[in-house]
């Protein structure tokens, strides 16, 4: 396998599994942001919500298409999401059976 090869399997966006290659694709389908590239590939979808791949999304773009990453970054960021206990949002005594 050649080098490029596998430098475009490197998996980008370890939450969602998606490979330099898929963003390369992306962009070539027209994606020219980094929320274009997570509407094409999931990339940033994932538990880390794009904390770990965003600006390596970003800096792929920036290399392909010449466009500045201070132009790319921010994307927008949904909160991170975790398990909530539903007794927590009751007040003090409250019955936690309700
Ligand atoms: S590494 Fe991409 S969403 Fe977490």
């Amino acid at each position: 396998m050649a080098d490029k090869d596998l430098n475009e399997e490197l998996i980008i966006c370890r939450c969602q599994e998606v490979t330099k290659a898929q963003i390369l694709q992306a962009i070539r389908d027209g994606a020219r942001t980094v929320d274009g590239v997570k509407k094409r590939t999931r990339a940033g979808m994932g538990l880390c919500q794009g904390k770990t791949c965003a600006r390596l999304v970003a800096q792929i773009i920036s290399q392909e298409c010449g466009i500045p990453m201070e132009e790319l970054l921010p994307a927008t960021y949904r909160a991170p999401v975790r398990p909530v206990n539903m007794g927590d949002f009751l007040e003090d005594g409250a019955d936690e059976t309700v």
